[in-house]
């Protein structure tokens, strides 16, 4: 009886902890990574790095570390100490990004004894993870995770299940024991320390957060999965952006704030307007979203498009794109599929243009 008692005890915590992973090197998302954090690279105008913080908030876990890298000073600016999300956030240093596991244990201090929430701060999950929070607090399991069906498994953390529970995880396997990836939201307790203090690099050098599982696992530790049908992304190339973005889009209603100016213009489907944008002479066809303080002139917008706030647009058509803050496109009577970076410049492109600029390029059509 005493033994229950003391189980109960050492597992009953109310409060629980965020830990949202923000450093990285993010070299498969350059040329977006060379000025920028790729947690900030926005989808449907909305800095990744928002929807991990903003699920936790919404699981009631107010409490939230961020681990930055080289770009640590842009994420603090970006994301403020936490109140405009409801939460208070502790920014944890990684000097070098070591691993997911290297960053866990460097959030110890900040984690303590309490369960946590580990959330990669580059991923993408629809629907929220106040089910699968809620289901960890009622549990006494060590670990749980959250597993997807994917077409090809193989870029991925891949779950090997024996009689429907998990026995490994195998870190980007050849051949797939499973077409069940792990996704990036996580939740431990805090064995998963002494799992990481024995853990050694990974052949790539880095301490794997699949090793951590697997050292609970092979400790009896009970590690419990979800499944889940919802979207997921992680967000690491560019292609993966632009489908993010369209999912994000598809879930807006539209919406024209006051201030923001149509005029001599048409719109159709879910279209989102900022304050203080002004639209002249344009085919809106949603979903879309245009930033605040936008001004577009005779362009055709959409579907699929983000533009970010300030940007300028003149007699351009494009869709299924993104377009960062603060960028002036002119003259471009077809682009489609782009991401296009910050305070860019374009005068003029080919029809049919596929952009992949960075932030502050220049582009200008020859003579
Ligand atoms: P990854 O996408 O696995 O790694 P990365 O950012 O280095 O990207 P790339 O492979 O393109 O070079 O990282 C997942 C998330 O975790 C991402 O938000 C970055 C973050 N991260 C850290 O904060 N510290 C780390 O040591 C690692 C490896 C990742």
């Amino acid at each position: 009886m005493r033994g229950v008692l003391k189980e109960t005890a050492a597992y009953n915590h109310d409060s629980m902890r965020g830990l949202v992973l923000a450093g990285g090197k993010g070299s498969r998302l350059r040329p977006f990574t060379y000025s920028g954090a790729k947690q900030l690279v926005p989808i449907a105008n909305t800095p990744v790095l928002h929807f991990p913080v903003r699920q936790l908030v919404e699981a009631g876990i107010t409490e939230i570390g961020i681990i930055v890298g080289d770009t640590g000073q842009q994420i603090r600016e970006a994301m403020g100490d936490g109140p405009g999300f409801g939460a208070r956030f502790t920014f944890i240093p990684q000097p070098e990004p070591l691993g997911i596991a290297h960053a866990v244990a460097i959030a110890r201090p900040f984690l303590g004894e309490e369960p946590f929430i580990l959330y990669l701060g580059d991923n993408v999950l629809s629907g929220g993870i106040v089910g699968f929070v809620e289901r960890f607090r009622g549990s006494n399991a060590a670990a749980a995770v959250i597993l997807r069906q994917v077409a090809d498994p193989r870029a991925f953390g891949v779950a090997e299940m024996e009689g429907g529970r998990l026995a490994r995880v195998v870190e980007k396997p050849s051949i797939p024991p499973s077409d069940l990836a792990v996704i990036g939201v996580y939740a431990f307790r805090g064995a998963v320390f002494d799992v990481i203090d024995r853990q050694s690099p990974s052949p790539r050098g880095e301490l794997e957060i699949a090793d951590s599982i697997n050292g609970l696992l092979a400790a009896g530790r009970p590690v419990d999965v979800s499944l889940t049908g919802e979207y997921w992304i992680d967000t690491g190339k560019m292609e993966d952006m632009l489908h993010a973005n369209q999912v994000i889009l598809d879930s807006m209603p539209g919406q024209i704030e006051c201030g923001a100016r149509l005029v001599d213009s048409e719109v159709e489907g879910a279209v989102s307007i900022g304050a203080g944008a002004e639209v002249d002479g344009c085919r809106l066809v949603g979903p879309l979203v245009i930033g605040a303080g936008a001004r577009l002139r005779g362009c055709r917008i959409g579907p699929y498009v983000a533009i970010g706030a300030r940007c300028e647009l003149t007699e351009v058509a494009i869709r299924n794109s993104i377009v960062m803050e603060d960028s002036i496109i002119a003259a471009c009577p077809e682009i489609a599929d782009s991401m296009i970076g910050r305070n860019v410049r374009v005068a003029g492109a080919p029809a049919g243009a596929r952009l992949t600029l960075g932030d502050h390029s220049r582009v200008e059509a020859a003579e």
